[in-house]
């Protein structure tokens, strides 16, 4: 049984935002692209990563940034040309790293040439989509489902005279599962890009492709009619065909992101025995400060992190670990102090992000970093709506709104959790747009960029990409941090302690998640003896830790 993928370090890409070129048909465009991620497989390397998750670099018209697919089997020109991909695929390679696409078949763009042809009620695509007459002489929607872009999920096709669904936004209709012709379509893809050289799939919102029905939904305060798409059985089908027909013949590995999902779900969609999926992105580690679709923030306590981490560090064989991804705010703006420090992030800036990145590698499963995680980049200082891209931030405000909320309040929300925050764009170096392009960029560089980038870290031994460096290497070494079991040992509101353990190997950590200075609670300062420490502050553990210092310490003889 292949087991590579779980002692791997992935490290995602999303392209538009890494490096920009001169070398694609639109040169220094101010979008990343692929020769632009060529040029820094190098520094990937270095940080000691052997697998790169690439976000979807296929054809789109980007109404969702590459989330909505026009054409599976070719790469969107401005991110270059399929040769360039074969290239990426061998430099990889030459450095021992491979690369796992992005798999988006939940939907495809309205551009999608099947889509297009199923406008046509007697096509052959027809029922590659779920297309529907509207109730009461076509003048309502088919039912009262609600999207996850907080939009309406049925769109009204003239041409068709039907509606459609889309899940996500009205440029992405959702395909039909239930059609085995759909089902095939993906085998083709699968197998397209497994020959190509792909050593696997990150599987965009997995758990919900397949509709069981479309009756109307239950009320609800997030999405509307979940309970008929949800992890179903017909998705699970689908999982187990895809990897008995095609990715079982291949040295490959899927990790599926699944929305709403809850540790039953999990266990199922993630067994071994079941052979559906390898691991899966949950999202309630990101969520214990959050209520109601994640925007509406609630008070942080460090103990609820610990109680989510052991449920899902202990309930499933097999985790993919992550604290970042392109839709998520960075993690040093969310759990650490960056945004406590009103003018430039200083030194609780770099202490809680290297806190964070000991959290992150001591759990147990499969490491995901999301670029510029490595450097602690911040959330975004976005000054209004007009700076943001993202459609999701748009449709949020559109709802608040229409609810009342005062403006204020809207943008201190959104602007604490817009995805636009992991999407503006690396931060290479101190010269112009951070080193990231000559052009303009897409998204606006962060202004910190001159105080927070890659070049000026690789050469601070004590900067957090070096922290972030030795821990990897410490991973490296140790089979315990990998696969070893995850013990919780203590938690308040502030402070989280726990430990892992494999045979005679045991590693404490300790976290402060608070800006004061905090005694260890006695009972477990024997804990603390040990001979190897790493700790954030840099300092040797005393009985007290830090503000945001995290320490970790191989316990002897406990
Ligand atoms: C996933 C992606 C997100 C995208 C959505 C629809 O959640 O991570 O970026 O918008 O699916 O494809």
């Amino acid at each position: 049984m292949k087991s590579w993928y779980k002692d791997s370090i992935v490290y995602q890409i999303y392209p538009r935002s890494f490096q920009d070129s001169a070398e694609t048909a639109f040169p220094n465009d101010g979008i990343g692209d692929i020769p632009g991620i060529i040029s820094r497989l190098d520094e990937i390397k270095e940080l000691g990563v052997n697998v790169i998750w690439l976000s979807p670099v296929y054809k789109s018209p980007d109404a969702d940034n590459g989330y909505d697919i026009s054409d599976y089997y070719d790469i969107s020109p401005k991110f270059g040309t399929m040769a360039d991909m074969e290239r990426l695929f061998a430099e990889a390679k030459k450095r021992d790293i491979r690369i796992i696409m992005d798999l988006v078949i939940n939907h495809t763009s309205d551009e999608h040439e099947w889509f297009q042809k199923s406008r046509d009620p007697a096509s052959p695509y027809r029922n590659y989509y779920i297309w529907q007459p509207g109730k009461n002489s076509r003048k309502q929607p088919p039912n009262n489902w609600t999207g996850f872009f907080t939009g309406d999920t049925w769109e009204y096709d003239e041409k068709s005279g039907e509606y459609y669904l889309h899940l996500f936004d009205k440029k992405q209709p959702d395909l039909n599962f239930k059609n085995p012709k759909v089902i095939e379509e993906v085998k083709n893809i699968l197998r397209f890009w497994l020959d190509k050289g792909a050593a696997g799939f990150r599987c965009d919102v997995i758990n919900i492709i397949y509709k069981t029905s479309l009756e109307d939904g239950k009320k609800s305060m997030a999405v509307r009619g979940l309970e008929h798409y949800k992890s179903q059985e017909g998705a699970h089908e689908v999982l187990r065909e895809l990897r008995r027909d095609v990715l079982d013949k291949y040295d490959c590995f899927t990790v599926g992101e699944t929305v709403f999902v809850d540790l039953e779900d999990a266990k199922l969609l993630c067994n071994e025995d079941r052979k559906e999926l390898n691991m899966l992105f949950f999202f309630d580690h990101l969520e214990v400060d959050r209520r109601i679709a994640q925007f509406i923030p609630k008070k942080f306590h460090a103990h609820k992190l610990l109680k989510v981490t052991t449920k899902w560090q202990q309930g499933l064989d097999w985790n993919a670990v992550y604290f970042e991804n392109h839709d998520q705010p960075r993690i040093v703006s969310h759990y650490g102090a960056a945004e406590s420090e009103r003018a430039l992030p200083g030194e609780m800036w770099k202490r809680s992000a290297k806190m964070l990145a000991l959290f992150e590698m001591t759990l147990r499963g499969t490491l995901f970093i999301y670029q510029g995680q490595e450097i602690g980049m911040t959330n975004f200082d976005f000054k209004s709506m007009d700076e943001l891209n993202d459609v999701v931030s748009f449709g949020i405000n559109k709802l608040m709104k229409k609810l009342f909320i005062p403006g204020f309040l809207r943008w201190k929300w959104i602007k604490a959790s817009s995805r636009d925050n992991a999407r503006t764009p690396m931060q290479w170096n101190n010269d112009e747009n951070a080193g990231f392009s000559r052009g303009k960029p897409w998204l606006g560089v962060n202004n910190n960029y001159r105080h927070i980038n890659y070049e000026s870290q690789k050469k601070d031994p004590d900067s957090i990409l070096n922290f972030y460096k030795k821990l990897i290497a410490l991973r490296k070494e140790s089979k315990c941090l990998v696969y070893g079991e995850f013990l919780p040992l203590y938690a308040d509101s502030r402070l989280i302690i726990y430990r892992r353990k494999l045979n005679n190997e045991i590693y404490t950590i300790a976290l402060n998640f608070s800006s004061n200075e905090i005694k260890l609670p006695g009972k477990y300062l024997p804990c603390f003896s040990g001979d190897r420490v790493i700790s954030a502050s840099g300092r040797k553990q005393e009985s007290r830790m830090l503000p945001w210092d995290g320490v970790l310490i191989k316990t002897a003889n406990y």
